[in-house]
């Protein structure tokens, strides 16, 4: 699967974004068809990523392109307007149910066969971010075509009346669906945006809060929070060295028969095998 630690938006109408961020070494870039663009602009950001698609390089960033949700009215002409210029990847928004999953990902077959593609060679990314997205979560993830959840904070916190604050209490219990439901289901977690694009502190802090919940990545809209934000979901030197001797000792530990041994004073077993594997599996995929 694609590293995805950041996913970066933008208006797919915007030519000159589009071009700025097949320069920043992000590792997702999504040009969007939904909410980032204006309602007299959809038509113009459909073209407009078809021709970014053929023409630009996007070197070994991710392709992706957000529709409007379905049920909109735009959906279908968005997603025929990208998909013939093979996208990487279709990202469908406000997502309630597994029937619109099975919607994109009929079409996306179609297109697949149609032009002697892979079959699931276009993955499909979902943005959770209403009420019933997130009580709906444990069917729609169970879709085949899925890579990765995405929770939208803002859009949520409308669904239920919340109010925004900055260590996002209002939001934890969505979140942890998230990620439980990706956990499950062996995809990625992506989590919120901070809209706040120019306090980088904040942003860090953000990061880690998501990184520490279980989250492999986090969306941005703005080039200044993409390196900050790939840190926070890359395992540090010393986490993955910490990792390696957990892995190491444990071995010998079950070689002498103890299940439960001391390393540094602390107890380790089996979960914290497993953990030490998550965060070396995770360096790996960040290139490490
Ligand atoms: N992707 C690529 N490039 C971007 C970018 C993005 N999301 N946001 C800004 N840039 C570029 C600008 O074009 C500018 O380029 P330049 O230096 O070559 O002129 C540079 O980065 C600095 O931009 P800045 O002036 O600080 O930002 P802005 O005021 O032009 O725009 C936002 C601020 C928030 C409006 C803009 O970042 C944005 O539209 N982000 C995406 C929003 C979005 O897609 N939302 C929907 C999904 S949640
Ligand atoms: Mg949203």
């Amino acid at each position: 699967m694609h590293s995805r630690r950041a996913l970066l938006y933008m208006p797919g109408d915007n030519w000159k974004m589009i071009s700025k961020s097949i320069t920043l070494g992000v590792d997702s870039i999504c040009m969007d068809m939904e909410d980032g663009t204006a309602i007299n602009k959809k038509t113009e950001a459909r073209a407009t990523i078809a021709k970014a698609l053929q023409e630009l390089d996007f070197g070994a960033s991710e392709k992706l392109a957000r529709i409007n949700s379905v049920g909109s009215g735009w959906e279908k002409d968005d997603i025929e307007a990208v998909l013939p210029h093979h996208p990487d990847g279709i990202v469908i928004p406000k997502v309630e149910s597994f029937e619109q999953v099975e919607w994109a990902s009929r079409i996306i077959e179609d297109a697949e066969l149609k032009n002697g593609w892979g079959v699931n060679s276009i993955r499909i990314l979902i943005g959770v971010e209403t009420a019933k997205g997130i009580l709906n979560l444990k069917e729609i993830a169970a879709h085949p075509r899925l890579d990765a959840v995405i929770f939208g904070g803002e859009d949520f916190a409308a669904s239920v009346g919340a109010t925004r604050t900055k260590d996002a209490i209002e939001l934890l219990y969505a979140r942890q669906t998230v990620v439980v439901a990706c956990a499950a289901y062996d995809l990625q977690a992506i989590d919120i945006v901070a809209i706040d694009y120019k306090d980088l502190d904040a942003l860090k802090a953000e990061a880690e809060q998501g990184a520490g919940l279980g989250f492999s990545g986090k969306q941005v809209i703005h080039p200044n929070q993409v390196p900050a934000t790939q840190e926070a979901f890359t395992p540090s030197a010393e986490a993955i060295a910490y990792a390696r001797r957990i892995v190491e000792t444990f071995e010998a530990s079950q070689k002498e028969g103890k299940g439960a041994y001391s390393l540094d004073g602390k107890m380790i077993d089996m979960p914290l095998l497993k953990s030490a594997e998550k965060v070396l599996a995770r360096a790996k995929a960040a290139g490490k």
